[in-house]
This record gives C-alpha cells, structure tokens and sequence, in this order.
C-alpha cells in the first residue's frame, strides 16, 4: 500500500460559520489541519477585536475534546474600519489579517468595502504594522462579464493599491485565472491561496449533463486554460501560492433553489482532493510545502512539527453530510476518490 506521509497542514482560508453550523464542521477541520485563518463574514460580521475574540471563544468551544486546533481570527473591512482597530488587531495575538470584501461580491459582503481607496488610511496603518491584507479579489460592476472579474480587479484595483502601498503584505486569495498566477509570481510581498475545486475543475463541471449548484463558489471557475495554469503554480514549488480550501458550507437548501448560494464544501476531505491534483500532474513531491510550509512561513509562524499520512485507497465521498435542517453536499459527492487521510 502506498502512503504518503506530510508534516501537518493548515488551511489558510476557511469558513466555520457559527452556532449549530459552525458545531457540525469543525471537527472536519480538526482532523486535517493544526490551524486555520478562519473568515470573518458572519451575519454581522466580525469587525473588531471585540468580535474576533468572542468568536473565536466559540470556536474553541466546539474544538472535539482532546483535538489540538488554533483559530486563526480575521477582521471584515468595511468604510468604517479605523486605523486605531487595525493597530489593536496587530497587537492581538490570534488576529493574523484583515479581509477586503467588495460590497456586494460574495454571501454576506453587503457591508463591504465600496470603494478601496476609502480604506487607503487603514491600508497605510496595515503597512506600517505589517498585518496583511486578504483580498477577494473580484469587481463587482455588472456590466463586467462574471468570468472577468477577477482579471479586471487585478488591472483596476490591485496594481494601482500595490503602487499605493508597496510594503503591505498582500494574499489574493482563491485564485482562479493565469492572469492571478502572473501578477502573485511577479509582485513583491504578495501570495494567493489555491483551492481544491479550482485545481481540480473548470467551468464545464458546472453544466456536466445539468445545472451542477454543487460546484458553484466564488469567483467562478474558469476555463480550462486557467485550471491548468492554476495547477502549474500551485505544484511548482514557488512559496508565493499554497493552500487555503476556501470550504464554505451551505445548507442543501440554500444551494439547490432558484437563486443558490456560492460555496463548495471541501472540509472533510481536502487533503485527499490536493493530493488527487498534484498526483494528476506527478508532483505529490510537492504536496508537502504547498500545504504545510508556505503558509507559515508567509504568515511568519512556525511550521507544524506532527504529521498526516494519506494512504492508496478508494473510497466514495458521501452524498450528504449532517447540517442543520437539510443536510451538506460536500464537493464532489457521490464519487470516489483514491487517496484517504488515516
Ligand atoms: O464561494 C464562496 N463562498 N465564495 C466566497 O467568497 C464566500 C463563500 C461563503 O462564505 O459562502
Ligand atoms: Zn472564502
């Protein structure tokens, strides 16, 4: 049998949600990974220290007994976030990161940012303190077309803020087009995180023989082209990219309805999906540092020091998991995958 045995991960981009959701998908979480940046877009969203400190308190308390896990706690940027927040936050231990949402660009965005160059003052104090700047990295005009909304936000919004601020530690996060993978090689002090749908999907997964809400997330997937330039960064063994599964669970209702909501659900079995993509294009060698070591070392925390082992087996992924009233699709239910987490 073949294992294959890696120091620790971490997910450097997750949503735990909160109360009876976030109960039903930590322990998922836990047994893969040491620690997480975990998203602050709750219904409020966190803000403030104040709020990241009591939400994290909830997160500790749903930990499964026994099971080591840090929470790495996020602050949501909106037109009102003030310097004097940002500079708490740094001096807070737990708090790793401030995320930039686009009013309106994802699930509970509405009290997003409107326009980036309001915030150029909580950015200049983010410079100076050296916390970093998570970015959904998406315009949200409609008249531009959805799968060019990414490479549009790069052009009007990340170039000019990284000319504006050049020193401030930045991760696009979720990349999803070449034209990402491009700007993170070339730009100093920026990283991406990768996920597991967007190295292993393209867009046709969405129409595969019917409406397929199972894999609609944001940003969207894209082309073909774009998987495959995606996977090329993520395997090459460049510390800017590595992983973050940007799981986001939604109920069965949510996404199976007229107007579903965005998110995949890639918690229970991460490691075996990235495993599943670097094998497909012979790179398991580089699973180990895209997981376990880029991170921290852009984070500037240690390494983990215990391991995981993923073993040779085939095994079906569950049509449903349990969640709230109606149940979680997690992604690519139904289906076999070929490596296992021990
Ligand atoms: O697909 C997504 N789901 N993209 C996001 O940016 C947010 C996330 C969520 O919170 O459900
Ligand atoms: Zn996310």
């Amino acid at each position: 049998m073949e294992n294959l045995t890696l120091t620790r991960p971490d997910d450097w981009h997750l949503h735990l949600r909160d109360g009876a959701a976030l109960k039903a998908v930590l322990p998922h979480t836990v047994r893969q990974f040491a620690r997480a940046i975990v998203m602050p877009n709750l219904k409020p969203p966190v803000r403030s220290v104040a709020e990241a400190e009591a939400y994290r308190d909830r997160i500790l308390a749903a930990i499964p007994p026994g099971q080591p896990f840090e929470p790495l706690m996020t602050l949501y940027l909106t037109d009102n976030t003030s310097p004097e927040e940002i500079v708490a936050a740094q001096a807070t231990p737990f708090i790793k990161a401030v995320k930039y949402y686009p009013a309106g660009a994802t699930t509970n965005s509405d009290l997003g940012v409107t326009d980036i160059r309001r915030c150029d003052r909580v950015f200049e104090a983010m410079q100076e303190v050296d916390l970093p700047l998570l970015l959904h990295g998406e315009v949200t005009d409609g008249d531009i077309d959805v799968f060019d909304r990414e490479k549009v936000f790069i052009e009007k919004h990340l170039i000019p803020l990284k000319e504006r601020f050049p020193k401030l530690r930045i991760v696009l996060e979720h990349i999803t087009t070449s034209d990402a993978v491009e700007f993170v090689r070339s730009a100093d002090r920026v990283a991406a995180t990768i996920t597991p749908q967007h190295l292993l999907f393209s867009r046709n997964i969405l129409f595969k023989g019917g409406i397929r809400p199972h894999f609609y997330c944001l940003p969207i997937l894209k082309r073909e082209e774009h998987r495959l330039a995606i996977l090329q960064a993520a395997t090459s063994g460049n510390p800017k990219f590595f992983l973050g599964t940007d799981s986001a669970p939604h109920g069965r209702d949510s996404k199976e309805t007229s107007c579903g909501c965005a998110g995949c659900y890639s918690a229970l079995h991460a490691m075996e999906l990235y495993a599943e993509a670097f094998e497909s294009v012979d790179a398991l060698d580089k699973l180990e540092a895209f997981a376990s070591f880029h991170g921290p070392d852009f984070y500037q925390l240690p390494r983990n020091t215990d391991q995981i082992t993923l073993t040779k087996t085939t095994w079906r992924i569950p049509d449903e998991l349990p969640f709230l009233d109606s149940g979680l699709v997690p992604l690519r239910s139904g289906e076999e995958i070929t490596w296992q987490m021990v």
